[in-house]
């Protein structure tokens, strides 16, 4: 009967060592008794941006990247996008089961109620300067919570814990809607307690003056799937920054604003910004195959935004249900004329070599933007729209680590690669800089 272990001999020594095999992972804190001697540190595994390093056990979500399965709690995003809502969808990803009515019903009433955040959080936005960028704003804020919620610290306190993860679901529409009116010069609107989370969310960003807004009932929804989607995705660039800052213990608003700051980024959530300007700078599909050319040639400077995935080497499962969305929105908007644009680059590079052979497929950031941009959204708020429901999966990891017995503050180890030991120069005795 096979053995679950590794069996690794050190050619420098001949000794040979049995490792166990666990989840189809070693830990690589086994590899420090392999030594060439008492005063050697032992081996190390070295994995820059850990292609190839699980960093924890997670039981929130699953990702078959070949298979192109996205899975929350067990359940396909395909079934959550079509019978679940966002709210629901959060609870099932906090607390590991779909609620019974009841529960679903406590859980939105809480939330719903602490969609408010203090006054003076509309004077420390105001400070921001009007071209601001939204994304800059939500990491400041979501961080600034945490000086208005002292107890947050308590993160080993189960009730302190959800409660702070309940302000931050609520809360996040509200900044997120805050920092939109800031860029427009608009008033602030109020969260209001009789709307849904998403008809809250557009009421706040798209009223003006006492007029009452009525939600179109396709974009409410079409929102709901969009925030769905982006629940959650394993241990994501922004996750991993979620609970390697809350590895330190620090409450969960400090980890989260680390997280809006990694998704920031354009080959990160920032993508789907970046997508968007592509297409418009690609400007007509007689331009798609000078802009593939670019694409290819260059030394990847210039990539294909909103294409290609560290784990899914097949189609985004999400993208999938995204273009079923767009066409749904653009019932009601009209067609964004980028469409058109979006779906030749996609059949083209499908096709192409380049991005067959690097098994390069659209991406959750591929046609979300196009959606946010016919709802009237400037591409600025495209990452804050993923920050919005990637919350609730940050929160969901970042409590799962502090629960995870075999979590400690994260502190990876280095390969130096600097100078040896050398004494202070004098400045008169330093040598002139090589030129
Ligand atoms: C998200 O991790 C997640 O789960 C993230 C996310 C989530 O829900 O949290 O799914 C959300 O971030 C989606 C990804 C959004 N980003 C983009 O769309 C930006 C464009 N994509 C790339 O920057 C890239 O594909 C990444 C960053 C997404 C993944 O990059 P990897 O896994 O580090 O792969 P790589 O950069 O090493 O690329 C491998 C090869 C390289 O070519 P060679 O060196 O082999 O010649 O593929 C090329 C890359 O140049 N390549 C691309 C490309 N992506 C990779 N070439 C052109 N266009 C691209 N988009």
């Amino acid at each position: 009967m096979p053995k679950d272990t590794l069996t690794i001999t050190d050619n420098r020594t001949g000794k040979t060592y049995e490792v166990p095999i666990e989840n189809g992972c070693i830990r690589t804190h086994a590899l420090r008794q392999i030594k060439t001697g008492d005063d050697d540190f032992g081996l190390m595994g070295y994995d820059p941006a850990f292609l190839n390093t699980a960093n924890c056990k997670s039981a929130i979500t699953f990702i078959d990247g070949d298979k192109g399965i996205l899975e929350y709690r067990g359940y396909p995003i395909e079934q959550l996008a079509e019978k679940s809502s966002f709210l629901e969808v959060a609870y099932l990803l906090l607390n590991g089961e779909l609620p019974q009515q009841k529960d679903l019903d406590q859980f939105t009433h809480l939330v719903t109620h602490h969609t408010l955040v203090h006054e003076n959080i509309k004077s420390f936005m105001d400070g921001f300067r009007y071209d601001a960028h939204p994304m800059s704003m939500l990491a400041s804020t979501v961080a600034a919570l945490s000086a208005f919620y002292p107890d947050a610290k308590h993160t080993r306190d189960e009730r302190s814990r959800r409660i702070q993860i309940t302000r931050l679901i609520a809360k996040m529409p509200t900044i997120a809607a805050f920092s939109y009116r800031h860029t427009m010069g608009l008033p602030y609107i109020y969260p209001d307690n009789d709307l849904s989370y998403v008809a809250n969310f557009l009421t706040m960003i798209k009223r003006i003056g006492t007029t009452t807004y009525k939600v179109h009932p396709v974009l409410e929804k079409a929102l709901d799937v969009l925030f769905i989607l982006h629940a959650d995705h394993e241990q994501n660039c922004s996750t991993t920054s979620v609970r390697t800052v809350g590895s330190s213990e620090v409450d969960p608003y400090s980890a989260v604003s680390a997280g809006v700051g990694a998704l920031y980024g354009p080959l990160h959530g920032g993508a789907n910004e970046a997508v968007l300007r592509m297409l418009r700078e690609i400007g007509h599909i007689s331009k798609i195959p000078d802009f593939i050319k670019q694409v290819k040639g260059g030394e990847g400077e210039k990539k294909l935004m909103g294409f290609g995935h560290r784990v899914y080497k097949s189609y985004d499962p999400r993208a999938k249900v995204i273009k079923r969305v767009a066409d749904e929105v653009f019932e009601v908007t009209g067609k964004n004329p980028l469409l058109e644009i979006a779906l030749e680059l996609e059949r083209i590079a499908l096709e192409d070599e380049y991005f067959v052979k690097r098994k390069l497929y659209p991406n959750v950031d591929f046609y979300s933007g196009l959606i946010y941009e016919a709802m009237g959204f400037q591409a600025e708020m495209f990452p804050v729209l993923f920050a919005i429901p990637r919350t609730v999966g940050w929160c969901a990891q970042w409590e799962e680590m502090v629960k995870d017995s075999e979590q400690k503050i994260a502190r990876p180890r280095q390969v130096y690669t600097g100078s040896g030991r050398r004494d202070y120069i004098a400045m008169d005795k330093r040598p002139s800089p090589q030129k």
